[in-house]
């Protein structure tokens, strides 16, 4: 697949390196684009454009700014009419302790209204960067998670495909609007990371009985 990803931290590095580790082909952008070639330069298959010509071909968009952010990073692009924009941003208070929005809407509910003709699928936003950067194997088998929710089935296969691409195993969950409850999932794994010490290799899963 061709991918755009907007934004060069924790992230944006981690699906560079995952994505063109299977031979995806990438373009980085962000507004510095020095931070852009640092995490796109050692990978084969990851170039660097600025934001107004990064979008070429690209099947998916991956949006990989700060919440604030999205929607002017997103605008800068171009037109989005079409296009699969992948959301993994959380909607954060500034101690990382609380989400600034929800209950009767979401981060990527809000991104979607900015940008009427974008397919927005969330996704992505319960893995930590560095669970991104080490890969989705854990101890004894175990496969990190990827939920994925998106109005548009289409599109939603697209995510499926891509997040299947790179070794993680996609759970459907159902429309864009339950972001709002995928968002407050990514708190609660923040929570558990930092707040309460557990460290940085969690991923939230969910168990089932047979
Ligand atoms: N870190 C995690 O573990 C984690 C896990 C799941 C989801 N998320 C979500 O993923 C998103 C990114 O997190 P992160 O940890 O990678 O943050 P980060 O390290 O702060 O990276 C965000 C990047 O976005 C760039 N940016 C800001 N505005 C931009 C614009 N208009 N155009 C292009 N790039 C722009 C920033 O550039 P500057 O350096 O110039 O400001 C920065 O490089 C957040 O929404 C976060 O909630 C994070």
């Amino acid at each position: 697949m061709n991918i755009t990803i907007v934004g060069a931290g924790n992230m944006g590095a981690g699906f560079v390196k995952q994505l063109t580790a299977v031979g995806h082909k990438v373009t980085v952008t962000a507004r510095d684009l020095a931070k852009a070639q640092a995490v796109a330069g050692a990978h084969t298959g990851a170039s660097v454009a600025a934001p107004a010509e990064a979008l070429g071909d690209a099947q998916v968009v991956i949006l990989a700014t700060g919440y604030a952010d999205a929607v002017p990073a997103l605008q800068g692009l171009g037109s989005l009419e079409g296009r699969i924009v992948v959301d993994i941003t959380n909607p954060l208070t500034a101690d990382y302790m609380g989400l600034t929005l929800g209950f009767d809407t979401s981060a990527a509910e809000e991104i979607a209204k900015a940008l009427p003709g974008a397919l927005v699928v969330k996704a992505f936003n319960t893995v930590l960067a560095q669970v991104l950067a080490e890969g989705p194997a854990f101890a004894d088998g175990q496969i990190v998670p990827v939920f994925y929710a998106g109005d548009d089935e289409r599109a939603k296969q697209t995510v499926r495909a891509l997040v299947e691409s790179i070794g993680f195993t996609p759970v459907d969950a159902g429309g864009l609007k339950n972001a709002r409850y995928l968002e407050p999932v990514a708190g609660l794994n923040i929570y558990f990371a930092y707040g309460a010490g557990q460290g940085t290799q969690i991923a939230p899963t969910w168990i089932r009985r047979a």
